[in-house]
């Protein structure tokens, strides 16, 4: 059985989506807010996980609160962490202690629209197509080897919200994938700093790279 602690930020219906895919081998271990108002604490409650609160207007720094939040988490010995709309910036040696199993996801296609406001800026930019990211955590912000992504269509009459919406039916989707792939043993870093799936199906050693789903 491997451990899934899941961090989040507000409302967590990808968390919520995570734990409704009920993943065999996948034992939620923990749900933790940054904010103590989070919406998706009472979801986690309901279920019966452990659902905490690491507060970060209590610390005084970056690296205080990052302490605290790994001391919480590794009293669920994670072997996955997965951020879930989890809106802090980490440092890097939060990112050092989890590396390899820390997860995120990303309401861009990235490398496209890093950060904050996604859907206004892919709405202000024009493209004809826009997304969603589940990727490894490195560093650099919004940045590691990319999982899986899905790809939607920006229609003309769309505004933030209808492209939001659309976006994050495909983020339910592809999140709770990757968690499974994971936990399946599926997934490997390369070298070269990508990302590929075992899949039995496919040629050579059966490793490729996980699909665009769309
Ligand atoms: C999701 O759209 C997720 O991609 C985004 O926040 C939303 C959380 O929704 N994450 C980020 O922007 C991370 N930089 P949720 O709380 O309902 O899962």
């Amino acid at each position: 059985m491997k451990n899934i602690v899941i961090l989040i930020s507000g409302r967590g219906s990808n968390m919520e989506a995570i734990v409704r895919a009920q993943i065999p081998g996948a034992r939620i271990a923990a749900v933790i807010s940054n904010r103590p108002d989070a919406g998706g604490l009472d979801f986690a409650v309901r279920q019966g996980i452990a659902a905490r609160v690491v507060d970060h207007k209590a610390y005084p720094a970056r690296e205080a609160f990052d302490a605290a939040l790994a001391e919480e988490i590794d009293a669920h010995s994670p072997d996955l962490v997965v951020l879930a709309g989890f809106m802090r910036v980490l440092t890097d040696a939060f990112v050092s202690r989890y590396a390899g199993r820390l997860i995120n996801i990303h309401p861009s296609l990235l490398p496209s629209f890093p950060g904050l406001h996604t859907h206004r800026r892919a709405l202000e930019a024009g493209v004809r197509v826009h997304g969603t990211t589940v990727h490894f955590v490195t560093p650099t912000l919004d940045c590691g080897p990319v999982v899986i992504q899905a790809v939607v269509p920006v229609l003309a009459d769309d505004d933030e919200d209808s492209l939001s919406a659309r976006v994050l039916v495909q983020e339910h989707r592809i999140y709770p994938q990757a968690v499974r792939w994971f936990v399946e043993g599926r997934l490997q870093l390369t070298a070269a700093g990508g990302v590929r799936v075992k899949d039995e199906t496919a040629g050579l050693d059966g490793w490729t790279v996980p699909p665009v789903e769309a």
